[in-house]
């Protein structure tokens, strides 16, 4: 089979279009036919392994896993022995954890990671990207900000992956929503529903005095210290990105009902929990509320110009490295 190989650390040119043998499903695994793989901002750590602390699991030298790519849909062709879920043909979608390997025409998934069957009314490059933004942009809106109707909520980083999926989820939830990007993402943002958008070259939304009772910023670009005159009496400001400051504050004022800040590792939590949301986010794709927005599609042989794109910060919605179709 054909993948983008990665056999030392470096910039995008280290990927090399390599054939390797297609790999066997052990017991409890499915082998995948990749129709699309996410390329998302931590995917480039892995190549560049950089930052050099996350080395401790990627690999001291030299990348341990070297066909990189987490996120992935397709269609199962292999079944191991003990797998009962899944069958020959199944569309499915999920990440494939640590062991990653979606970089490539097939992938051994193993059954107990965060997979599950697209659903047969929905088109799987709508599902994809509720596993990349979806599955973060709802656990920090619905636990971390205990998001209800009526709450005035701004999202940073509004065009981007997680930020695109937390404003449509926020109206979702029956909020007032306001977005932040740049000049040229406006319309997008409002195309995805936000009630109010921020062009933060013009405008700088932490001047809004005690506006928002959840700031949420999607790309870690503002900080707690800055959004906090912002943030109503009660307010929350979430970040995916978190500094020493967020984590003390997450400790300090877990229990508090005055400003605050908190972050969570979303990707961490268990797979089973990741399927009930994307089971609730796939319902919000049904009635028409999550439009994902689509970003721009590489080939295989382009991933290291995708993750340059991706490594800009300014990518627009989920971008996908196209492999079957
Ligand atoms: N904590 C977790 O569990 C978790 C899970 C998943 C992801 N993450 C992290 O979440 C972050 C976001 O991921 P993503 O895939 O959504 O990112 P992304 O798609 O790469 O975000 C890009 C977007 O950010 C916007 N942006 C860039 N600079 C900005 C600024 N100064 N102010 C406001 N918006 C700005 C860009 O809009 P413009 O082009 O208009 O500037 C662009 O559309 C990443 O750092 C990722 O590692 C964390």
């Amino acid at each position: 089979m054909k993948t983008s190989y990665c056999s030392k650390y470096g910039g995008p040119e280290v990927y090399q279009i390599l054939e390797i043998d297609t790999p066997k499903p052990k017991e409890n695994e499915v082998l995948v036919k990749v129709y699309r793989a996410v390329v998302s901002p931590t995917d480039g750590n892995f190549r560049s392994g950089k930052p050099l602390i996350a080395r401790l699991f990627s690999g001291l030298f030299k990348p341990r896993v070297k066909i990189h790519g987490e996120m992935f849909v397709g269609k199962v062709v292999e079944v191991g022995t003990d797998v009962t879920d899944f069958d020959v043909n199944d569309m499915v979608y999920g990440t494939n954890g640590m062991k990653l390997g979606a970089y490539a025409e097939y992938v051994a998934v193993n059954v107990k990671n965060a997979l599950k069957k697209v659903p047969k009314d929905l088109d799987y490059k709508d599902v994809l990207p509720l596993i990349d933004g979806g599955i973060t942009a709802l656990p920090f809106l619905k636990e971390a900000g205990n998001i209800k109707a009526g709450d005035s909520v701004l999202i940073n980083g509004a065009s981007g992956a997680v930020g695109s999926m937390a404003i449509m989820i926020a109206k979702h939830f029956n909020t007032v929503v306001t977005g932040v990007c740049s000049t040229d993402n406006v319309e997008k943002v409002v195309s995805l529903g936000a009630d109010h958008v921020i062009d933060y070259k013009k405008d700088d939304f932490t001047k809004n005095m005690n506006e928002y009772d959840i700031v949420f910023d999607a790309v870690g670009k503002s900080s707690y210290g800055k959004s906090k005159n912002a943030l109503k009496e009660t307010g929350i400001f979430l970040t995916t990105v978190p500094t020493p400051g967020v984590m003390i504050q997450a400790l300090l004022k877990k229990n508090s009902l005055n400003k605050r800040a908190s972050f969570m590792a979303a990707g961490l939590r268990k797979p089973n929990v990741k399927i009930e949301d994307l089971s609730y986010l796939e319902e919000l794709v049904r009635t028409g509320e999550l439009k994902p927005l689509h970003g721009k599609v590489y080939n295989l042989e382009n991933l290291g110009e995708a993750q340059v794109y991706v490594e800009t910060g300014h990518k627009v919605g989920n971008v996908t490295i196209k492999v079957f179709e």
